[in-house]
């Protein structure tokens, strides 16, 4: 028979031990949001909290992607499933441009050999309304003179200012543009477009790949090696937002998600890359999340070179992420790559103007920023 008593002592002590760290953890959890509300701000707080309150998208289907240097093109279409293609597609390359100067032409040199036409459009506003100088016009019949019987150029002018206007908004309005300019460039019905950012950069072989073959879904993202700040910092594989597809009318220039394929390994994407601390100012202010820039401190030129030597966030911010494994194994800077393998070519070949994308150099000319 059992007695009662000695039942509920146990029971008593479980309840008491339970209790306990039900207490511990609730009171250090907001331990944990306080001091991140305290050092950091209510944003971060909704980061850390993402993991719980947030279900991460649906995942891509990866397609493998093959390549070694001078293998035969229809033995490396066949190799992905696809058919060797008789004659090669037009390739229309559209990029919305702000000031990556350095990224574009790299772009460029990279992709040269297989696009028919260079779309660049950029305004004289950034997303969020600031005036900026036409970076791309100023340089387009000097630097960028060896482009130009492939480029297409356009600008379009800024908005009237709205206040509080969604910067989102206004990024599109460019797409909006694009999609008008790509139908004035007379891409046609089969072409290959590539759209991305200035500073997501397909590799030469991947482009070339594409062109050449028939028979891989469209449209198709490009997954992308992301970088910070130059290739020293590798934050991941997983840069998706970079797309290739072949055009219909009825395409829109998008740059957000298409669909569910994805073809693993298909260039760089490097973030945050510039050359002069200014430019990373600009970008702060300029990006469309400029919301981020919640002290002034945040743009201090010994800060940011500091940052960008660490490889930590530039925004001072937690990683958004949607698994406590991935936000953990992302916390604190990125590590140090010495990788200098697998790079744009014309990067390598002219390493001394480009030394500030290059491992081991994260000095920033100090140009003088104005604020
Ligand atoms: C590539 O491989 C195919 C099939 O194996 C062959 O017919 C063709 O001649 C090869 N092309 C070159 C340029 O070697
Ligand atoms: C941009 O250019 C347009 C026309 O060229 C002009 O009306 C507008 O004021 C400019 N915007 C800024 C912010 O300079």
């Amino acid at each position: 028979m059992f007695r009662r008593g000695g039942l509920k002592i146990p029971r008593l002590k479980i309840t008491k031990w339970k209790f306990k760290l039900l207490t511990l953890t609730i009171f250090g959890f907001f331990s944990i949001v306080a001091t991140l509300v305290y050092v950091y701000d209510y944003r971060t707080v909704t980061y850390f909290l993402r993991p719980i309150w947030d279900t991460p998208p649906k995942s891509f289907q990866i397609i493998p992607h093959y390549y070694a240097d001078g293998m035969n093109l229809s033995e490396l279409c066949a190799l992905h499933g696809w058919t060797h293609r008789p004659t090669p597609r037009r390739v229309f390359d559209a990029v919305i441009f702000s000031n990556e100067v350095d990224l574009l032409e790299i772009r460029m040199r990279e992709l040269m050999p297989f696009v028919t036409k260079f779309l660049v459009l950029e305004s004289n506003a950034t997303f969020t309304g600031k005036p900026k100088p036409l970076y791309f016009a100023d340089q387009k019949d000097s630097r960028f003179k060896f482009i130009h019987p492939q480029l297409l150029y356009s600008n379009i002018p800024s908005r009237p200012q709205i206040p509080n206007r969604d910067p989102f908004d206004n990024e599109k309005h460019h797409r909006i543009a694009m999609g008008n300019f790509l139908r004035t460039a007379g891409i046609q019905d089969g072409d290959l477009l590539i759209t991305a950012d200035a500073d997501e950069i397909p590799s030469a072989h991947t482009i070339h790949l594409l062109q050449n073959c028939d028979g891989y879904p469209s449209p198709m993202h490009l997954q992308l090696r992301n970088y910070l700040y130059s290739f020293e910092f590798l934050v991941d594989s997983n840069s998706w937002r970079s797309s290739v597809e072949l055009y219909r009318k009825e395409t829109q220039y998008r740059h957000s998600r298409k669909t569910d394929h994805c073809l693993a390994d298909a260039g760089w994407h490097c973030s945050f890359c510039f050359r002069y601390i200014r430019d990373f100012v600009f970008k702060m202010k300029a990006y469309s999340h400029a919301d981020r820039i919640r002290r002034p401190s945040l743009l201090n030129p010994e800060r940011i070179q500091k940052i960008i030597c660490k490889g930590s966030d530039i925004f001072d911010m937690l990683p958004e992420e949607f698994t406590y494994k991935e936000l953990i194994s992302k916390l604190g800077a990125v590590a140090k790559s010495f990788s200098g393998v697998h790079m744009p070519k014309y990067l390598l070949e002219n390493a001394e103007t480009y030394r500030y994308l290059l491992p081991g150099n994260c000095i920033r000319d100090p140009l003088p920023v104005s604020l």
